[in-house]
C-alpha cells in the first residue's frame, strides 16, 4: 500500500469545461513501479515539445483539417435548415445508415446531450423533434426490428457513407431505397432521404447526381472518426435538436486551447500522459470509464478514435512500431461490479481514464428511510449524485492505494458546448499521439483486407482472388483439425 502524501501539484487549474487530475499517476501517489517520476515527466514535457511544434507547423499547413471544422459557416447554415425540417414535426424518426466513423459521433453526442429517453417520449415531450436511431450494423434482426418499428410515411433516412462503398451502409440503403420505392412510390423516396457522402466521388455520389437526392457533403481530407463536427455528425444531429453552434462553439474552443502552451494544455497532457504511460510504464491498455449514462457513447466513440489512429504496425520512418495502447470501455459505476477486480488486481498492463460529471442534470434523493439499519442509514439524506461522484473518487483512490495507474477528465456539466470541447480535445489528443509515436493517425491500413474477402464471399467480380484465399484458408484448417 502506498500512502499519499500531503502537496497535490497536479492538478490543473479548474475551468468551466474540462478538468484533467493526474495526481493518481505520480509516483508519489501510486509508488514508483507504476508511478511516474520527475524524470518521467520531465522526459513527457521534452516529447510533447517537439510535438507541439510538429502539429502546430501541420495545422498552420492545412493538413489538420479537422481542426477548422468549428468554424465552418457553410454547414452551419446547412443544419438550420434541417433542424427547421425537424421541427415541422412531419417525421417521427430520422434514422442514420452509417457505421464506424459515420455513426459514433452522432450517437455519442445524441446520447450525451439529449434526454436519455428522448426515444422512448412521445412527440409532444419530446419538444416536437424526431427521434434518432443509429443503425449502425447488419445483424438482420436488429435491422429488420429497426425497420419493423418505422412507419416510413414519418421516417427519414440519412445514409452516411464518406466512401460510398461501405458494403454495410450500401446494403441497408439499398434494402430502405426498395422499402421506400414499394410503400410510397419512386417519386417519394427524395422527400425522405438525405445523403452524405464524398462531394464527388464514389457510387454514392452518382446515385444522387442521377436521382437528385438532396445531400451533403463530407470534406475528402477528414477522415471518419475526425467527422463529428462535419455533415456526417452534424446533420442528424441538427434534425433531432441538438445545438449545433453551441457543439461547435465547444470544439472551437478545445482548437484554441490546444494553441497553448503545454505546460496547461489538456489535449497535450492527456496524450503525454499516455505516451509515458504505454512506453516507460508498460501501460498498453486505457479503460475509459465514464461514470455517467450519457457518456457511455463517447467511450464508443473514443475507442475507434484512439484505436484505429494508433493501432499501427509501422513508424512514420518505416521501422516497425514497437508501442500501441489499445483503449476498452468500461462504465461507471455499473463496470465495478463486472471490471474493476481486473483492474486492480489483474496484468499490470492498464491505466484507467475516468471521465467524470460534477452535476448531473437530474438527481435523485435517497430518502432518509430504515435509519435503524447501520447498513442503509448512512445512504438517506444523501443524492445517487453524490453517490456516483463518491464511488467515481472512490474507485480512483482505491487503484492508486493499489498502485494501479489513474486519471480523470471532469466536467462541470454535460452540455452541447463542454461535449464539443470534449471530443475535439480527444481529437487532437489523438493527433498529438500519432506525433509523439511517430506513426500516422490519421489512416487505417489494417481494416481493409478484411473488407477485401467480405467483397469477394459477396461475390464481388474484381475481388475473387479473396473468395479463393479463402477457400483455401479453410482447406488448410480442416487437414489439421482433429476429429
Ligand atoms: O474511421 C473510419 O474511416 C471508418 O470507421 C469509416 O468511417 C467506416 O468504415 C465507414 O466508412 P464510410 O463512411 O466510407 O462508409
Amino acid at each position: 500500500m502506498v500512502e499519499q502524501k500531503a502537496k497535490a501539484p497536479l492538478k490543473e487549474e479548474p475551468t468551466d469545461v474540462l478538468t484533467l487530475d493526474y495526481n493518481n499517476l505520480a509516483a508519489e501517489v501510486v509508488g514508483n513501479e507504476t508511478g511516474l517520476s520527475n524524470d518521467d515527466f520531465a522526459r513527457m514535457k521534452a516529447a510533447l515539445s517537439l510535438a507541439f511544434k510538429d502539429v502546430e507547423s501541420r495545422y498552420r499547413k492545412g493538413l489538420l483539417p479537422f481542426m477548422d471544422l468549428p468554424h465552418d459557416q457553410e454547414i452551419v447554415k446547412a443544419t438550420r435548415k434541417l433542424a427547421e425540417l425537424g421541427r415541422k414535426k412531419k417525421f417521427e424518426n430520422v434514422v442514420v445508415l452509417g457505421i464506424g466513423g459515420s455513426a459514433l459521433g452522432a450517437s455519442a453526442v445524441f446520447t450525451a446531450v439529449k434526454a436519455l429517453n428522448h426515444n422512448e417520449l412521445p412527440q409532444n415531450k419530446r419538444n416536437g423533434w424526431p427521434r434518432l436511431i443509429v443503425a449502425d450494423n447488419v445483424d438482420p434482426e436488429g435491422f429488420a426490428t429497426i425497420l419493423d418499428g418505422l412507419d416510413l410515411k414519418n421516417a427519414f433516412f440519412n445514409v452516411i457513407s464518406k466512401s460510398g462503398a461501405t458494403a454495410e451502409t450500401m446494403s441497408q440503403f439499398m434494402v430502405v431505397y426498395d422499402q421506400l420505392q414499394r410503400t410510397l412510390g419512386r417519386s417519394a423516396i427524395r422527400d425522405h432521404l438525405l445523403v452524405t457522402t464524398d462531394p464527388e466521388n464514389g457510387v454514392l455520389r452518382k446515385i444522387v447526381a442521377a436521382n437528385d437526392f438532396a445531400s451533403l457533403p463530407v470534406p475528402p481530407q477528414v477522415g471518419g472518426r475526425f467527422s463529428v463536427f462535419t455533415a456526417v455528425g452534424l446533420a442528424p444531429l441538427a434534425m433531432v435538436g441538438v445545438n449545433v453552434p453551441e457543439l461547435l462553439a465547444g470544439a472551437a474552443k478545445a482548437v484554441e486551447d490546444s494553441h497553448k502552451p503545454v505546460a496547461g494544455n489538456k489535449a497535450y497532457l492527456f496524450a503525454g500522459l499516455n505516451y509515458i504511460l504505454t512506453t516507460e510504464k508498460k501501460r498498453g491498455v486505457l479503460v475509459m470509464m465514464p461514470y455517467a449514462d450519457s457518456l457511455a457513447k463517447v467511450a464508443d466513440w473514443f475507442g475507434q478514435l484512439w484505436n484505429e489512429s494508433l493501432g499501427k504496425a509501422t513508424r512514420l520512418d518505416g521501422a516497425p512500431n514497437p508501442h500501441c495502447q489499445t483503449s476498452i470501455k468500461a462504465l461507471g459505476v455499473t463496470d465495478q461490479h463486472s471490471q474493476l477486480q481486473m483492474y486492480m488486481e489483474g496484468t499490470e498492463d492498464k491505466s484507467v481514464c475516468f471521465l467524470g460529471v460534477e452535476n448531473y442534470r437530474q438527481n435523485v434523493n435517497i430518502p432518509p428511510i430504515f435509519k435503524e439499519h447501520e447498513e442503509l442509514s448512512y445512504l438517506g439524506g444523501h443524492s445517487l449524485g453524490e453517490l456516483i461522484n463518491f464511488e467515481r473518487q472512490g474507485t480512483a483512490r482505491a487503484l492508486a492505494e493499489n498502485g494501479r495507474p489513474n486519471f480523470s477528465l471532469t466536467t462541470p456539466k454535460i452540455t452541447a458546448f463542454n461535449v464539443g470541447y470534449l471530443l475535439q480535445t480527444l481529437e487532437i489528443a489523438t493527433v498529438v499521439s500519432g506525433s509523439l509515436y511517430n506513426i500516422d493517425p490519421l489512416d487505417q491500413p489494417g481494416v481493409e483486407l478484411g473488407k477485401k474477402f467480405t467483397y469477394g464471399l459477396m461475390g464481388r467480380e474484381s475481388y475473387s482472388s479473396f473468395k479463393e484465399k479463402f477457400n483455401k484458408g479453410l482447406s488448410v484448417k480442416k487437414k489439421y483439425i482433429v476429429a
